[in-house]
């Protein structure tokens, strides 16, 4: 939004974002109810997501897009490798099983906006795909491992 939110993807971009919105808010909102304690790396990956997609937009719209299907790509495997963990508890708890159900759903959804807005057109769209889904699998693990 910050670099393309005046252009004609704004408003899609305005769209995607409100999500993420509500994902974050979700999450938080599950992080108090049952006293987890959030990753350390929180800020880290604040700035980092900033300049990762600004970067992109800077890059042109396409970019951005391809940046988006890259995150997506990971995030979506991210969820559903939850998905099977939960689904194996008896205890199963229905209310995070729905949420990241939900989320992961529409995490889809931005990836295939993305495919359907141009990403794939980007300039060095596989090399520059792989860079952001390694990034994305990188600051996954190290918040797993660090906590
Ligand atoms: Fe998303």
């Amino acid at each position: 939004m910050a670099i393309l939110g005046n252009t004609e993807k704004g408003p899609l971009i305005q769209h995607m974002w409100d999500q993420e919105k509500a994902h974050r808010a979700k999450f938080e909102e599950l992080i108090r109810k049952y006293r987890v304690r959030p990753t350390v790396m929180t800020p880290i990956w604040n700035v980092a997501g900033f300049m990762l997609g600004a970067g992109s937009a800077l890059l042109g719209d396409k970019a951005a897009m391809a940046c988006t299907v890259a995150v997506e790509t990971v995030i979506v495997e991210h969820y559903n490798d939850q998905l099977r963990e939960l689904m194996q508890d008896p205890n199963i708890n229905k209310e995070i099983l729905d949420t990241i159900k939900q989320f992961r759903d529409e995490e889809q959804e931005h990836h295939d906006i993305g495919i359907d807005h141009g990403a794939e057109q980007a300039p060095f769209y596989k090399a520059f795909s792989e860079f952001v889904k390694f990034g994305c699998k990188t600051a996954i693990s190290i918040s797993k491992s660090i906590v």
